[in-house]
């Protein structure tokens, strides 16, 4: 289940975004205390903004037991979104971010209308391009310097989707 955040969901939070493991691929983290403290201030600044571009979501279970987050963010103009994922080490491996990424390009399309949904991931991030392929996306390109990860300029691949090019797998 996708839902907003909310202020008591920091334990959970901390608890994936605080472990490297998790957060080895991505541009931030581990997290200290702080830091997620203001990551969830920021998060509800952001949700509050109209027009709203950033759509960060707390995944659940169905139990509303907090497991990662989703996010899409629009683009350069209203027509293009950005997905990703993080889920919390012991959730990996179940297909849930699959069935997250799918929930994001639908959201992507049908509520907001958008033509062209990209994501990126570390070229050494296989689970998640495996992710992002069986969601029906495909590999586009790789660029240099397209973002900036523990100091260094790495170079990440981009997947893209096109409306009408989904496919269930
Ligand atoms: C990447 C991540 C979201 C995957 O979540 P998940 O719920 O385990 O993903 P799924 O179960 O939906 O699918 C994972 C797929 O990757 C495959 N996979 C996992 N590890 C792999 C590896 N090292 N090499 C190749 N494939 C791998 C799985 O076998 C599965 O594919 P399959 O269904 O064909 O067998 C999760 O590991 C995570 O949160 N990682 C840390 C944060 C992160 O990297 N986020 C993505 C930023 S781009």
């Amino acid at each position: 289940m996708l839902r907003e955040f909310r202020l008591d969901d920091e334990v959970a939070v901390h608890r994936y975004g605080s472990d490297e493991e998790v957060t080895r691929y991505l541009t931030w983290g581990p997290n200290s205390p702080t830091d997620t403290t203001a990551y969830l201030k920021r998060v509800a600044r952001e949700s509050a903004r109209e027009p709203r571009t950033t759509f960060t979501l707390a995944v659940t279970t169905l139990g509303d037991e907090l497991i990662g987050v989703a996010s899409f963010t629009t683009t350069d103009t209203q027509s293009t979104g950005e997905l990703a994922y993080v889920l919390a080490r012991d959730q990996w491996g179940h297909g849930y971010a699959t069935e997250v990424a799918r929930r994001l390009i639908v959201f992507g399309f049908d509520e907001l209308g958008l033509r062209r949904i990209t994501a990126t991931c570390h070229p050494d991030n296989f689970a998640s391009a495996r992710v992002l392929e069986k969601a029906g996306m495909h590999f586009e390109k790789t660029t240099r310097d397209h973002l900036r990860v523990r100091g260094g300029w790495r170079v990440f691949a981009v997947v893209a989707s096109d409306e009408g090019a989904i496919h269930s797998d």
